[in-house]
């Protein structure tokens, strides 16, 4: 499983990627307006700037909404880095946008993804990312869960390469779930990967390895 950081702050994905086991960067039109970057050149520098901290993929997303301007938009894009990957929504031309840019070689990020139904568009169209949103159905009571099975499903069903990345992940136990359930990658907070390191015993057992070593070298 891929662990990819879902922001833009340069200083978490900088821990991220000291940790070791990072393996990309997912970010949005609004996790790029929390940074406070703002502006088409301050823009492009700061995916140029994430390209050059982590060594793996990192989804750019476009702000067009028609076909002309998405193909556009991604082709600078996808000029700016190798790295780069374009994020585009699920949209009726984000599907032809998706198919356009596998047909040119761009690499692809389908964002805003609720159902399998959408899951397997994007499939069809190219798409080398699919990310089904889990946390935000999640937040409308509906099973986030069951939708990223429902698409492992369908796309092992037919061999679909396209790689599920688990998105809008909230918490710890979403990557555990969504490990168990095949998903390929993961884009979460920092919180979320920290919080699999975390054991009540392993402190404990820490704290007294160091004593019980204390107590005969001091
Ligand atoms: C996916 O790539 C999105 O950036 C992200 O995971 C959305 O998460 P949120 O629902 O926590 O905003």
């Amino acid at each position: 499983m891929k662990f990819f950081i879902d922001t833009a702050n340069l200083d978490q994905i900088k821990e991220a990627q000291e940790l070791g086991v990072l393996d990309g960067v997912t970010t949005n039109p609004s996790l790029m307006a929390k940074e406070g970057i703002t502006g088409k050149d301050n823009i492009l520098k700061h995916y140029v700037d994430i390209c050059n901290i982590v060594d793996g993929d990192v989804s750019a997303e476009v702000v067009s909404t028609d076909f002309a301007g998405m193909v556009k938009e991604g082709e600078e894009l996808a000029e700016l880095h190798e790295q780069i990957v374009v994020k585009v929504p699920m949209i009726k031309d984000g599907v032809k946008a998706l198919k356009y840019f596998s047909d040119n070689g761009i690499r692809t990020n389908c964002t805003l993804v609720f159902s399998p139904g959408q899951a397997l568009l994007a499939a069809k169209a190219g798409a080398n990312y699919v990310s089904p949103f889990l946390g935000r159905l999640d937040d409308i009571s509906t099973d986030g869960l069951n939708l990223i099975s429902e698409i492992r499903l369908i796309y092992d069903n037919y061999g679909f390469e396209t790689q599920i990345l688990a998105a809008s992940i909230r918490h710890t136990m979403h990557v555990i779930d969504c490990a168990k359930l095949g998903a390929d990658v993961m884009t979460g907070p920092l919180s979320s990967i920290d919080g699999l390191l975390k054991h009540p015993l392993t402190d404990i057992g820490l704290a007294k390895f160091l004593e019980d070593y204390a107590k005969g070298n001091s």
